[in-house]
């Protein structure tokens, strides 16, 4: 019974110690992080689509991504929605339902989308990781902005005339681990996805998520965000589960006990005076030896003590 309470205070002990230098890789990084709530842009590749009334067919007129004079791919701000009067931004970690009217379809425009939903050319967009440092540090070399990619997924089909587009999207975004989730943390984005729902819906009316769409006529696109605290889905059998970034997190015991050295030293702490020592209180009688000296001059015991701050003291309390 002592030999396995000992191993088992051992193993909560070198849990917390992994804990620990897990959290020494993650949290030295001075780079900035999304506070919650943050507005992030979406960028996307600039292709070319010529105007099709005022061009005769050439080979640049292929959806090709345009690059700038130092042969980088450019990226543009996504087209600007009607309702904000601004180019589609996300906010960190906050999830909701957003609309987003591009006004006019253009005929290039109307073009690129025959080519996204041929996926010819994938609709390529791109967030910031990270927002971009405020303060920047003297000496220091220029730091490199970082992106994700999010690939707009964007469903429908080609007739003649018109398309279809399926008009509505999840977006799903992954955040880096923290060591410590809880709601509303900040964090850097770790990856991305954006895809239409019901492609094939047959539903028509107001509550269609399919439109008709002519050359001229506004896109009512439509998205729903979710984030994710982690970059692993969520499971409800396995470790990790969740509501959002802005609800609960859940996660399982084992990884609390990961999480940190000093949730994990708190933890062994209060299972060691919480489970332990009133289980061998009960066993032993209050007879002879105080239950007190005697398990913390025991050699676990008394290392216990020392290297946990239990206070030595009572240890050396003898009746
Ligand atoms: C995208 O590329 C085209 C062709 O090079 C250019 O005319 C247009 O201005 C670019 N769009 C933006 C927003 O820079
Ligand atoms: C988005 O548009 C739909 C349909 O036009 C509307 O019912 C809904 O209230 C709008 N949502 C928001 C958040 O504006
Ligand atoms: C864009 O917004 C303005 C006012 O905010 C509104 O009058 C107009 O009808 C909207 N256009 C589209 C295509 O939704």
């Amino acid at each position: 019974m002592r030999q396995s309470d000992i191993w088992a205070v051992a193993a909560c002990l070198a849990l917390s110690l992994v804990g620990a230098n897990a959290a020494k890789e993650h949290s030295p990084i001075p780079l900035p992080s999304y506070h919650y709530g943050a507005k992030i842009p979406v960028s996307c590749l600039n292709r070319s689509m010529h105007d099709s009334l005022i061009h005769v067919s050439s080979p640049s007129d292929t959806g090709e991504h345009i690059e700038d004079d130092k042969n980088q791919l450019q990226y543009i701000p996504f087209p600007v929605c009607n309702e904000t009067g601004k180019p589609l931004e996300l906010q960190y970690g906050i999830e909701e339902e957003l609309n987003c009217t591009i006004p006019f379809i253009t005929d290039p425009f109307f073009h690129l989308l025959e080519f996204y939903i041929h996926n010819d050319a994938p609709l390529t967009c791109r967030l910031p990781a990270r927002p971009p440092p405020t303060i920047q540090t003297v000496p220091a070399e220029p730091i490199t902005q970082e992106y994700i990619p999010l690939i707009f997924a964007l469903a429908g089909t080609l007739q003649l005339s018109h398309l279809h587009v399926s008009t509505h999207l999840n977006i799903l975004l992954h955040s880096t681990p923290k060591h410590h989730l809880h709601p509303h943390d900040s964090g850097v984005l770790d990856s991305g996805a954006a895809y239409s729902t019901s492609p094939i819906s047959h539903v028509t009316g107001p509550a269609a998520l399919t439109k008709k769409l002519v050359i001229g006529d506004p896109l009512p696109l439509s998205f729903s965000i979710r984030w994710f605290p982690t970059p692993a889905l969520p499971t409800t059998n396995g470790k990790v589960e969740w509501a959002g970034m802005g609800g609960h997190v859940y996660a399982s015991t084992i990884f609390y006990c990961f999480v940190s050295f000093g949730a994990g030293a708190a933890v062994c702490t209060v299972w060691f005076w919480g489970v332990v020592l009133p289980k061998r209180v009960r066993g032993r009688g209050l007879g002879g030896a105080t239950p007190l000296g005697y398990g913390l001059n025991g050699a676990a015991g008394a290392k216990l003590g020392n290297g946990w701050g239990m206070g030595t003291g009572t240890g050396k309390r003898i009746d």
